[in-house]
C-alpha cells in the first residue's frame, strides 16, 4: 500500500542496524528519537486497524510495550501485556519458545482476555517468529481470535512469517 511505501522511504533512516555476538540487532530506539518518524509508524498501524472490530491489542515484551499501548488507544482497544516470566502478579498462562539465541516464556494474566474477543498481537520485530507464535497461542488458549499480528520490522530470510499458524502478518519494513 502507499502508506507502507511512505515509511519505507521516510523513518527507515531513522531504524539503528547492529551486529553483536554474530547476531544482527535492529534497534528501534533511534526511531522513537524522533517525534514524527514515532508517530508516523503508529499512525500507519492505526490506519490498518481502525473498524476491525478489535478489542484486545496484546504487546510482547519488552519492545511490543512501546507500539502496542499508542495503538490500542488510538482504535478503543484495551491493551494486554504478555511479559516475561515471573514479572506478573496475578495468576498467570505461560507459553514456552525458541529464540535465536535461547529460550523464553510468555505469561499472561488469565481472565485478561474474554473468550471470542477479537485480537491483535503487537512487537516490534519478528525473525524466527518463535515469539509471535508464542503470544498467538497464548491468545487461542485464552479463547480469543487473534486476527493479526503486526510488526515494525521483518527479517524475512528467517522465515518467521511461516511460522504464524496461518495468521496473517503486516509489517512496514522487511530487512535484507
Ligand atoms: C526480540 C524482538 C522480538 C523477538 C523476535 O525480542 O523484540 O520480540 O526478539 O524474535 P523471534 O521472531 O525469533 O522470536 P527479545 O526476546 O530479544 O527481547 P526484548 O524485546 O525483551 O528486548
Ligand atoms: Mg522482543
Amino acid at each position: 500500500c502507499s502508506s507502507q511505501r511512505q515509511l519505507l522511504s521516510f523513518p527507515f533512516g531513522f531504524l539503528l542496524f547492529l551486529s553483536s555476538g554474530g547476531i544482527m540487532f535492529q534497534d528501534i530506539t533511534t526511531l522513537l528519537l524522533e517525534p514524527k518518524a514515532f508517530k508516523d509508524t503508529v499512525d500507519l498501524f492505526v490506519e490498518q486497524y481502525t473498524g476491525r472490530g478489535i478489542s484486545v491489542v496484546a504487546g510482547v515484551e519488552a519492545r511490543g510495550f512501546i507500539f502496542g499501548p499508542p495503538i490500542a488507544l488510538a482504535i478503543g482497544a484495551k491493551f494486554v501485556p504478555l511479559r516475561k516470566p515471573r514479572k506478573l502478579p496475578g495468576e498467570v498462562i505461560s507459553e514456552n519458545y525458541i529464540l535465536e539465541y535461547g529460550s523464553d516464556c510468555l505469561e499472561m494474566h488469565v481472565g485478561a482476555v474474554q473468550p471470542g474477543e477479537r485480537a491483535l498481537v503487537v512487537d516490534d520485530l519478528i525473525a524466527t517468529g518463535g515469539t509471535l507464535c508464542a503470544a498467538i497461542t497464548l491468545l487461542e488458549r485464552a479463547g480469543a481470535e487473534v486476527l493479526e499480528c503486526a510488526c515494525v520490522i521483518e527479517l524475512p530470510e528467517l522465515k518467521g512469517r511461516g511460522r504464524l499458524n496461518g495468521k496473517p502478518l503486516y509489517v512496514l519494513v522487511e530487512s535484507h
